[in-house]
């Protein structure tokens, strides 16, 4: 069988096939054939040697699948059956023809959800679950900003707070603007040629956001602070322009604000599992129905390495809009 591996740290160049053997299942996992892998920009951390697999966790990259149940671990109840599609959330993995999964990671692919779409699900709904609904306390008739909004972790962070009857605001480079009105944000703000806090405070007569899901931080990390309203949450899940600032925290003080943060990856099975489960209950109605639909950006084959590594070429330079895939078994188009 074969895999992708990170053969060191670096450029694209580090990107290698290699062959493996499937180990036996720990008890409480299922083994997925792969049918498509997500890709994150996360894995390209992993890659430059930013983001290294948690202890335990696989160091083949890929944190997201969709497939079909290939076996389950013998004395494991379930209700998944092999041969099942299903898609998941992974330990790392991914980019392989095959990859073990815990079952409590797992998800139905059924309905309008193709396992294409299904594909570009899990990493961003666990994470925008997580933050959102656990940390932010998301609810129905909030005020959300979504920065980054054309990204994978942005595109799902809108479709998600509109299926639950928030107001999204989102801020995007020029060219992505459109991209996030077709993905239902009610205000898109150009980066490059607004000034979000300005456009927020007049949408909301001076109010401002009850919450900031932020992937950028460094400057707009005082900005967010300015731009939140009374008891406003304000959540970091990446720092791509930096994490250090010149913060003045008056006003989270006055505003009594909550600053908070998290990452996924090292989290324990059971709360992933939990998500999984809030994703589910919450959520999985409307990727069923299409209401929350993965936008892919692009497919690349990943038998054929120079299409992997373009792959990340193409998240490295930030060119795409939602989604990008690779496609792992030749039984699906
Ligand atoms: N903490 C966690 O658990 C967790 C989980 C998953 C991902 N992440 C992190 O979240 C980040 C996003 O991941 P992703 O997979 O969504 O990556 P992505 O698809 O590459 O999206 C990144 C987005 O950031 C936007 N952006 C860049 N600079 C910006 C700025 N100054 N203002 C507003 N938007 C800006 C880009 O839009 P433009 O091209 O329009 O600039 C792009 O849409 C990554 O750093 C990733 O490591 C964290």
């Amino acid at each position: 069988m074969k895999r992708v591996i990170c053969d060191g740290h670096g450029d694209v160049s580090v990107l290698r096939l290699e062959s493996f053997e499937a180990e036996p299942l720990a008890p409480g996992w299922a083994r997925i054939k792969v049918a498509y892998a997500g890709i994150n920009r996360p894995d390209i951390l992993q890659r430059q040697g930013a983001y290294p697999a948690p202890p335990g966790a696989s160091p083949v990259l890929g944190l997201e699948v969709s497939g079909w149940i290939e076996e389950i671990a013998s004395d494991t109840l379930t209700s998944f059956q092999p041969g099942q599609a299903v898609c998941a959330l992974t330990n790392g993995g991914g980019y392989a023809k095959h990859v073990d999964v815990p079952l409590g990671q797992i998800l139905p692919v059924s309905g309008a959800l193709t396992l294409k779409q299904a594909a570009g699900l899990p990493e961003s709904m666990f994470t925008v679950f997580s933050n959102l609904i656990e940390r932010g306390r998301m609810q129905p008739g909030d005020t959300l900003l979504v920065h980054g909004g054309s990204g994978g972790i942005g595109s799902t962070a809108i479709q998600m707070a509109k299926s639950y009857g928030c107001r999204v605001f989102t801020t995007a480079s020029t060219d992505k603007c459109d991209f996030c009105y077709t993905l239902g944000a009610d205000v898109v703000i150009d980066y490059l040629r607004d000034d979000f806090v300005r456009v927020c405070k007049e949408a909301t007569n001076g109010r401002g956001v009850d919450l900031i899901l932020d992937v950028v931080g460094g400057d707009y990390i005082q900005r967010n602070i300015q731009c939140a309203a009374n008891n406003g949450r304000i959540i970091n899940i990446a720092y791509m322009a930096g994490s250090r600032a010149d913060i003045d925290f008056m006003r989270v003080m006055l505003k009594r604000l909550t600053l908070t943060g998290s990452t996924l990856r090292s989290e324990s099975s059971q709360y992933k599992q939990q998500l999984r489960d809030g994703v589910e209950r919450v959520f999985w109605q409307h990727v069923v129905s299409g209401k929350i639909c993965p936008s892919i950006f692009q497919v690349y084959n990943m038998m054929d390495i120079e299409a992997v590594q373009n792959a990340h070429t193409c998240m490295d330079q930030g060119k795409h809009t939602g989604k990008l895939l690779l496609k792992v078994s030749p039984e699906v188009s």
